[in-house]
């Protein structure tokens, strides 16, 4: 199968997909749809090519380069533990990442905890467990910081979050390092300055550097090239003021991923070698030693590595307005199992998983089960026009931020998130069931 589906992704002779040696047939079969199938294989080799490549690239330099999985994409607790397994540290933004990282065997010294509005109880448990790394984005988390450091008696790591003012991304809501937005502190008005000096000057904080990440879905080098400038220049700033040289830069993920057949992504090996020449070029303006780099892709680790599975139920021939016709594919999950049509415009693609079909191909809009019209999973696909109740339905791609977005819309129950690996099947994430549903409803007495 195309780049766009996982490495082990294959048709067989009888028409029907199957990923990781297990038939699609199979999986819907023992675990129903929809569903979420992780080729475990993949993801880690995904993982270990941004491992890799980084390491080359930097270490043409002699300078080491640590990848965080940013875990938002997807992350369960045996998620969390292949990306150890596979060297790298995990990026976690909220208590409940950090505890399923935690659950995962992560070790605190390899998390670091980001968020623009943590919780004293976040950033309690992450001082208590000793997280390697707290990304600090405000002044009030600072002086919060510091004082619960103070009452812990523990010193926090920290690293400040700048907003470069590189804009990159691809929709308004991805995109992170403009100025009008509440992440971060700003570079072009001295905030993220003043937040170096007041981290510094603090009692109970560690320095270890600063931290950007410009936005998601980024193709452009430039962008990745001209924010790692302007963090080198900081740094440079700081050093010629201080005399403290801080030892590390994050330079955060965003790196893009193919959704369609026609669509581009940004190959990790080019993003390596591109990113690190123009460090090299910062550094050598800017004077000073290399600092220790770090880099937080998240969905292009997961992202295609997940696919999703969907049973077709009604299929209806619509009318348009120019004489055209759309076969409307209504399937048994949709927004709640992917949020990212409906909420960025997102294309995906789909194609018919359990066999083959010679019919022609329809114009086609898959859409779900939810009470709303914009309950859109596949905005333009062509699907065959014998599609019928019954069929399974594969969308690839999904891997990131399907499950991590998924809601319960209409009391949904949220599809259940299996791996696949050698032919055999584990479950990393179980089905919701009416139970859990009911768990959470406190009934009339
Ligand atoms: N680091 C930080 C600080 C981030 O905020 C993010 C994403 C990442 C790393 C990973 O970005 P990635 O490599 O996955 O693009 N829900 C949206 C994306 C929002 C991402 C927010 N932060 C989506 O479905 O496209």
């Amino acid at each position: 199968m195309s780049g766009i589906w996982s490495a082990s992704v294959e048709r067989s002779r009888d028409g029907a997909i199957s990923v990781g040696g297990v038939d699609v047939r199979t999986l819907a079969a023992e675990y129903g749809t929809p569903l979420y199938v992780v080729d475990e294989a993949d993801m880690r080799a995904r993982a270990a090519a941004f491992r890799d490549h980084f390491a080359a690239a930097f270490g043409r330099k002699g300078a080491k380069v640590d990848v965080y999985y940013a875990s938002k994409a997807f992350l369960s607790s045996q998620v969390a533990h292949w990306m150890r397994e596979e060297d790298l540290c995990v990026d976690v933004a909220s208590l409940g990442e950090l505890e399923i990282a935690l659950r995962g065997g992560v070790s605190p010294a390899h998390i670091g905890l980001h968020g623009n509005n943590k919780s004293d109880a976040e950033l309690r448990r992450a001082l208590e467990v000793g997280v390697g790394r707290i990304i600090v984005d405000s002044f009030t988390e600072i002086a919060v910081l510091d004082a619960l450091a103070g009452e812990l008696s523990v010193v926090a790591p920290v690293m400040v979050r700048v907003t470069t003012g590189v804009h990159a991304g691809g929709h308004e809501y991805i995109a992170t390092s403009h100025e009008d937005q509440k992440f971060g502190l700003s570079l072009a008005t001295g905030a993220a300055y003043e937040a170096l000096i007041a981290c510094h000057d603090a009692a109970n904080l560690n320095l270890l550097g600063i931290h950007t990440h410009i936005g998601s879905q980024i193709l452009s080098l430039a962008a990745f090239q001209e924010s790692a400038e302007r963090m080198l220049g900081l740094r440079g700033a700081f050093a010629a003021d201080t005399g403290t040289e801080f030892p590390e830069v994050d330079l955060g993920g965003g790196y893009a991923i193919a959704y369609t057949e026609n669509a581009e992504a940004l190959p990790t090996r080019e993003a390596a070698y591109g990113i690190a020449d123009a460090v090299e070029a910062a550094v050598a303006k800017v004077g000073g030693s290399w600092p220790r780099f770090s880099i937080e892709p998240g969905r292009a680790i997961a992202g295609p590595a997940g696919m999703t599975l969907y049973t077709v139920g009604v299929v209806k021939q619509v009318q348009l307005e120019d004489g055209g016709g759309r076969q409307y594919v209504a399937v048994d999950g949709g927004m709640s199992d992917n949020m990212r049509t409906i909420t960025y415009q997102a294309d995906y693609t789909a194609t018919i998983a359990s066999r083959l079909s010679d019919a022609e191909p329809a114009q086609s809009r898959v859409v779900g089960k939810h009470c709303e019209s914009g309950d859109i999973v596949v905005r333009d696909v062509g699907l065959p026009h014998d599609i019928a109740r019954g069929d399974l339905l594969a969308v690839p791609a999904t891997g990131a931020y399907g499950r991590s977005m998924a809601n319960n819309y209409n009391a949904a129950l949220r599809p259940a998130v299996v791996s696949v690996k050698d032919g055999v099947s584990r479950v990393l994430v179980r089905r919701d069931t009416i139970a859990d549903l009911l768990a959470l409803d406190v009934a009339p007495d």
